[in-house]
């Protein structure tokens, strides 16, 4: 298989290279990121020099530098995107652009080169949000995106549907749940709570902590994602879920493993419109034979030991930041 990789320096593109060509070292992948803020080389320096590992930096939205990199592919997955949700309530622009008519871009080249799979990388925001005790979304659930982020990737969602039905472009498309594990930017709930914790600063937790996500090692991300490349159905799409917490109770577990107390919560307003539950049904998914493997109890452990080992990579990434929460206007990286 040659894979084209976009976005492969963000979170969850580097551990999918990672676990890529683990399991499948002999085939190629090309990683097509433009870097930036959230675009780490540093997490794929490992196999920098891998043979079969290529890396080319190159923006979404050029058709010309898309269409070269397709031209040498037979295999996309499409992770490149804006992703933070507070940066789409600041500056929705960045958000269309990037996801919206990247993914256009991408669909259009995907054609023109016969691509075999294009495999889009979504998220389960585009269904809207649950109150405490509805029922999950499944695959069937409607579009109801509240954030500009949300609508940007439900926006591409359906860019990369229509392309099955109009041209019979060969698609697949996950929405997984929050991720969480190594590699991921400090601007995001769980590393910015550990890392605020190692350097003793308080964590910012907005309302009371009452909002739920479902957790998903990153790891178990990427088994989908293989699982649905090797088994998924054309044209389908298949939401990958997660375990569901408050974001209190992750935040008393960080500040258990890391031996702190409750006083360093800073309870801060809400970001706007703030979405107060995200669930899933995996039925489907499960029945193609996944399920996740690393629990979530187990798996923050380790997540915390890897960022306590590794501020070579975040602490660079805490510098210099701008303002990112526009509620309290406080800088709190
Ligand atoms: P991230 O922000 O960590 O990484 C995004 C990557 O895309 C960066 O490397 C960035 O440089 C690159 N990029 C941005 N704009 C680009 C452009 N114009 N051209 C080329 N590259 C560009 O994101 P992530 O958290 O790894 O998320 C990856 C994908 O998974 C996204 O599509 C996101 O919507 C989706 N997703 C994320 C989560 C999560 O919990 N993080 C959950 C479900 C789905
Ligand atoms: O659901 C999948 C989505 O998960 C992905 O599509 C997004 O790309 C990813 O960023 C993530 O979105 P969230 O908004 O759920 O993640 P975030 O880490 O920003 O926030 C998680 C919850 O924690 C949310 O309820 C807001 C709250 N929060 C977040 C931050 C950064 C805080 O209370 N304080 C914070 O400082």
């Amino acid at each position: 298989m040659k894979l084209l990789v976009t976005g492969g320096a963000g979170f969850i593109g580097s551990n999918f290279i990672h676990y890529w060509l683990s399991h499948h070292p002999t085939d190629r992948v090309v990683n097509f990121d433009v870097l930036t803020y959230a675009g780490h080389l540093e997490s794929l320096q490992d196999i920098q020099h891998h043979p079969q590992y290529q890396f080319i930096q190159g923006d979404i939205t050029n058709e010309e530098a898309v269409n070269a990199v397709m031209a040498q592919v037979d295999t996309v997955v499409h992770f490149a995107a804006e992703s933070h949700v507070d940066r789409s309530i600041i500056d929705p622009q960045i958000f269309i652009k990037t996801n919206v008519v990247g993914t256009s871009v991408l669909l259009n080249a995907a054609l023109k080169y016969k691509i075999k799979r294009f495999h889009h990388i979504s998220t389960d925001e585009v269904f809207g949000h649950l109150g405490a005790h509805d029922a999950p979304f499944t695959e069937a659930s409607n579009y109801r995106p509240r954030t500009p982020y949300a609508a940007s990737k439900a926006a591409a969602d359906m860019l990369v549907r229509s392309f099955f039905e109009t041209y019979q472009l060969p698609v697949t498309i996950t929405n997984c749940a929050n991720n969480f594990g190594p590699f991921c930017d400090p601007e995001k709930l769980i590393p910015r709570f550990i890392t605020n914790l190692i350097d003793n600063k308080k964590v910012p937790l907005m309302g009371q902590g009452e909002n739920i996500r479902p957790w998903l090692y990153v790891k178990d991300h990427c088994r989908a994602i293989e699982l649905v490349l090797e088994r998924g159905i054309i044209g389908e799409t298949y939401c990958v879920s997660g375990t569901e917490h408050t974001n209190h109770t992750v935040t008393l577990k960080i500040l258990e493993l890391l031996g702190k107390g409750e006083s360093m919560i800073e309870y801060v307003g809400h970001r706007l419109g703030h979405d107060f539950r995200y669930a899933l049904d995996s039925s489907k998914i499960q029945r193609l034979g996944w399920k996740p493997e690393h629990s979530f109890d187990e798996w923050i452990q380790k997540t915390v030991q890897w960022y306590q080992e590794n501020e070579w990579w975040w602490r660079p990434l805490k510098q210099g930041r701008p303002v990112v929460d526009r509620v309290a206007q406080k800088n709190y990286f």
